[in-house]
């Protein structure tokens, strides 16, 4: 999770703040998949654990987590931080039924803001990283809107929910694809950077200007070493900490381990991305049943089958804390076997 050269303001860095809490952030692109329930559930485990946590609806278009946790809509939100009617974050925080968690919610009047501009994320990051918490876990909406990916990149840990299904399978990859690519624009080639060979270079492969679009992570990486050394190491730091957690979400454990294996070898062969699986989470007619009664599941269910899933994705997540060397680059294969995408979701 090294980071030496992004600056605090920068939304991009790695999150890892002096008080030692890591932003954890929630995505993946499709709609529906659980996101925002295993948030809640993996919050709330931290919590039951006796960690300090705060959780966030930072699904800036569709704020609900306060129904998840069945608190009423709390008067001050992330909209009231954006609009200036706060000044700290820590004023907005609201206790929930689940001891020792916090949440920070969205707002319902926030539509309008669902893409704040890029000034307003730094500061809404700078203030995340001020929180005293011991995890911080921030639950994005779905699709790849600027604001999704520039929180998804700015977090220290990041996790990616999918469900087995194809459709869920490729939006994630596309998700990881362009929050990788929005990553590397910003920290190679942002609009006012010097070496306008580089930018154009970098454009070029990921935009595809004449045609020159390139296939794979790999591929640009060829590109950029043949116009920077500097640039060159650069993408090998933030492909060696750009290694998003997978949890695979409504499956059985085999089909998970598949999925999550699937996919982790197209990332691997053309966006040059590690994978981690952190853990399935199965289909359970009571995690449906406790959105209807508005109660996170593992708050009553503390030695369920769901309870193990969630320990095991925890303990995975807190293991690969524990300084667990950066994989190292991994080179693009051509062949892949079998694809679960549609060769256009490649390019
Ligand atoms: N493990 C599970 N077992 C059974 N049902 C589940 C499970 N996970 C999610 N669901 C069902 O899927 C629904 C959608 O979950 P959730 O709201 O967490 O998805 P989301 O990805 O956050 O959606 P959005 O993209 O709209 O934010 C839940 O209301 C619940 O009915
Ligand atoms: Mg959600």
């Amino acid at each position: 999770m090294d980071d030496a050269h992004t600056e605090d303001s920068d939304p991009n860095a790695s999150a890892v703040d002096a008080l030692g809490h890591k932003l954890t952030a929630v995505g993946g692109g499709k709609g529906g998949v659980g996101k925002s329930l295993t948030s809640v559930n993996l919050a709330t485990y931290f919590a039951l654990q006796g960690r300090r946590v705060v959780l966030i609806d930072g699904d800036l278009g569709g704020a609900d987590l306060h129904t998840l946790l069945g608190m009423a809509p709390p008067r001050l939100s992330l909209a009231s931080f954006i609009k200036r009617e706060v000044e700290t974050l820590d004023e907005i925080l609201v206790e929930t039924p689940v001891p020792g968690l916090k949440l920070m919610a969205g707002g319902s009047d926030i539509l309008g803001l669902a893409n704040p501009q890029f000034a307003q994320k730094m500061k809404l990051i700078r203030h995340l990283k001020k929180l005293a918490a011991d995890e911080v876990i921030l639950d994005l909406g779905a699709g790849t809107s600027f604001a999704v990916l520039d929180l998804f990149n700015a977090a220290a840990e990041r996790i990616a929910v999918l469900t087995p299904d194809p459709t869920a399978i490729q939006d994630t990859y596309a998700f990881l694809k362009t929050a990788l690519h929005r990553r590397l624009k910003r920290d190679l080639a942002a609009r006012n950077a010097p070496d306008e060979a580089l930018k154009d270079t970098i454009l070029e492969a990921i935009e595809g200007g004449s045609g020159r679009r390139v296939a794979t992570i790999e591929e640009l990486r060829e590109r950029v070493a043949g116009v920077s050394e500097e640039a060159t190491s650069k993408l090998d730091a933030i492909l060696a900490d750009y290694r998003p957690w997978v949890i695979l979400n409504m499956a059985t454990t085999a089909e998970g381990r598949a999925t999550a294996d699937s996919l982790g070898k197209v990332a691997r062969d053309f966006i040059s991305m590690e994978l981690r699986h952190a853990g399935t989470v199965e289909r359970d007619p009571e995690m449906a049943r406790s959105v209807r009664r508005m109660r996170p599941h593992l708050l009553d269910h503390r030695d369920g089958p769901r309870w193990r899933d969630f320990s095991g994705i925890a303990a995975n997540i807190i293991a690969g804390r524990s300084g667990a060397p950066a994989a190292p680059r991994v080179r693009a294969h051509t062949a892949i076997d079998p694809p679960p995408l549609p060769k256009d979701a490649l390019s």
